[in-house]
């Protein structure tokens, strides 16, 4: 059995990863898996996810969990194992670090978002968020278009500027900006991916300061968690969704339906954007993603068909 720590993960190429993605998207489309709700459970503030699904070759199961206030210990909010396995046998396959798969996987349908969402000449994003995910979505939108302006807006200016400083190293063409106030960050952005643990809507908008814009949340993942104000969402032209659960998970999704701001026939699954190719200039676009089993598991297989490739990882004994 092969073990692969994040240095590993963290190897393999943007290009397979997002690839990765989009196969879990093509298998959502072909109805091709075998995906239960993912199992929450709650501790007071924190939760613990169960999420397995099988497809084709393998099946995989990711534990993961969420410490929203870890940040007070030095920690990273997201921790957690991915076992993938064999689908024929049966017999574990690898054992690899499921926050460094959530990282990867997460930013690359931030990234597959970006893509096929906006225009390419976009020149200005901005990214709420400078912890794991909002360093990792900030990666794949730099992969997938030349920003000539990131702003980045957190709580903590440390994790901003540290943040910054990662990202100079890997992407040298660019003017980073730590915006003084989300609402900063949002008037000079074309894009903006939330990409934090806030409970509460992250800035003020008005139908004028968000038109012809892309939003794409990440961060919540609990009815009672919201990174985008109704406001946002009642204004979209289109509403789209990486799976159906985010309407029952995601505050962002929930509240306004809810609210009665949005009827959820206006919900679209983002996996039909891989059979149409839209255009969405000067349309004002909101994108929720709450994650699924199924891009782990196609995740987790190309990354370990790629360090079998490039010998990379410890093979382990039972
Ligand atoms: N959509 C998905 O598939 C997916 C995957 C993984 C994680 N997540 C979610 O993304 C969120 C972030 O995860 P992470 O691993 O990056 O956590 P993290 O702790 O590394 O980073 C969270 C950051 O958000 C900042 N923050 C909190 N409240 C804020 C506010 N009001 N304004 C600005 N910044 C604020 C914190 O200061 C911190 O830097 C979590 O809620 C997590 O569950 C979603």
């Amino acid at each position: 059995m092969l073990f692969l720590n994040k240095y590993a993960i963290g190897k393999i190429d943007q290009e397979v990863i997002q690839t990765a993605v989009e196969k879990a998207y093509q298998l959502v489309l072909s109805q091709n898996y075998n995906m239960p709700d993912r199992m929450h459970v709650a501790d007071n503030q924190n939760t613990l996810l169960l999420m397995p699904c099988f497809s084709e070759k393998f099946f995989a199961t990711k534990l993961v969990s969420v410490f929203p206030e870890a940040w007070q210990y030095g920690q990273p909010a997201v921790n957690g194992v991915m076992v993938l396995s064999d689908n024929v046998s049966g017999q574990p396959l690898a054992i690899m670090d499921g926050a460094a798969i959530t990282a990867q996987r997460t930013g690359a349908v931030g990234g597959l978002g970006v893509k096929l969402l906006t225009a390419d000449s976009i020149e200005t994003a901005g990214i709420l968020g400078a912890g794991v995910q909002g360093l990792s979505q900030a990666r794949y939108l730099l992969f997938n278009r030349n920003i000539k302006s990131l702003y980045i807006y957190d709580l903590s200016h440390e994790a901003v500027m540290g943040m910054i400083n990662t990202l100079k190293q890997e992407f040298t063409d660019l003017e980073y900006v730590a915006a003084k106030t989300p609402n900063q960050l949002v008037a000079n952005s074309k894009v903006i991916i939330a990409a934090t643990t806030s409970k509460t809507p992250l800035f003020k908008a008005s139908p004028d300061n968000i038109f012809g814009k892309i939003f794409i949340s990440i961060g919540s993942f609990r009815p009672d968690m919201q990174e985008f104000p109704n406001t946002v969402i009642e204004n979209a032209d289109d509403i789209f969704v990486d799976t159906m659960f985010a309407t029952k998970e995601s505050g962002d999704i929930a509240i306004p339906l809810k609210d009665h701001v949005i009827a959820k026939n206006r919900i679209k699954e983002f996996a039909g954007l891989l059979e149409k190719n839209k255009i969405f200039e000067n349309k004002t676009v909101f994108f929720k993603s709450v994650g699924m089993a199924l891009f782990d598991l196609t995740t987790a297989a190309a990354i370990y068909q790629q360090a079998l490739e490039k010998n990379m990882g410890q093979i382990l004994d039972f």
